[in-house]
This record gives C-alpha cells, structure tokens and sequence, in this order.
C-alpha cells in the first residue's frame, strides 16, 4: 500500500513541526549550549541569569543591549579572565533567550 508510509511520513513532519514550535526559551538556550558555561541561579564559567536579569533590571534597552552584547561576545563585565565568544545564533531566537533571561 502506497498510502500508508505517505501518512507516516505526513504524520512524522508534524510531529517535528509541533516540537519546534513548543521549543521553550530555555530549550533554545541548551540547544544552543549556553549552559555549557552559564547556570539560571549560580555563576559558572559566566554569570547566573538571574545575576544577569538583577544588574541590567533598570535598563530600559536591557534586551537589545544583551543582543548585541551576545552578537558580539562580552569580556571584562562580569570580573572574570574568561571571555564570551560572539554567539553564532539567529537574531530572533537571542531576542527569545535575553526576553527570557531578563524574566529570570
Ligand atoms: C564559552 C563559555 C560561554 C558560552 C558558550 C556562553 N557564554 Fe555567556 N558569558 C560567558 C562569560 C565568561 C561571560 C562574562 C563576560 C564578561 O565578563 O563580560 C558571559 C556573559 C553573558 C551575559 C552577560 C553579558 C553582559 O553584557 O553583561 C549574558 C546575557 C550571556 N552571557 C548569555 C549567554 C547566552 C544566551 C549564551 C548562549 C547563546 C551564552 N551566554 C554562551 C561565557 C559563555
């Protein structure tokens, strides 16, 4: 029967549609391994987002400010003698993850 692998296979797409649309800020931040060096509640390599969230809570631009500050990479804020790299992810999936990091 040819029908039933074109269903399977229309079935399979929508799963991993729906999987990505449900992908969660945090999600998006391990897929995109920043947990490699930062924790949401203590300091790692980098700072703790909620550390991050309570530093730049004033600030007006504190999303697009930790954009570029991502899209750029970052030394010498944080007191540490490692720096970030400039992160290689989309624009509006960092837009996702600082919305996220400043609710921490
Ligand atoms: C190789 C380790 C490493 C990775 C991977 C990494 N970071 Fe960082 N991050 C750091 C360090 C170290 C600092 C502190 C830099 C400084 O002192 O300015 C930092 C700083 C930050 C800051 C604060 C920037 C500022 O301007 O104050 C944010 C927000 C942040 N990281 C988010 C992320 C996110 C989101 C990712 C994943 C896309 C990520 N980091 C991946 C090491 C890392």
């Amino acid at each position: 029967m040819l029908f039933f692998p074109r269903m399977l296979c229309g079935l399979l797409l929508l799963l991993s549609a729906t999987g990505r649309a449900a992908e969660s800020p945090k999600q998006l931040a391990a897929r995109h391994l920043c947990f490699g060096c930062h924790a949401v509640d203590e300091t790692r390599v980098g700072p703790g987002f909620q550390d991050v969230a309570e530093r730049y809570a004033n600030r007006k631009d504190a999303v697009p400010y930790l954009i570029s500050s991502l899209r750029k990479g970052s030394s010498g804020k944080w007191g540490g003698s490692v720096a970030m790299p400039p992160e290689p992810v989309p624009e509006a999936e960092l837009r996702i993850i600082a919305q996220w990091i400043m609710q921490q």
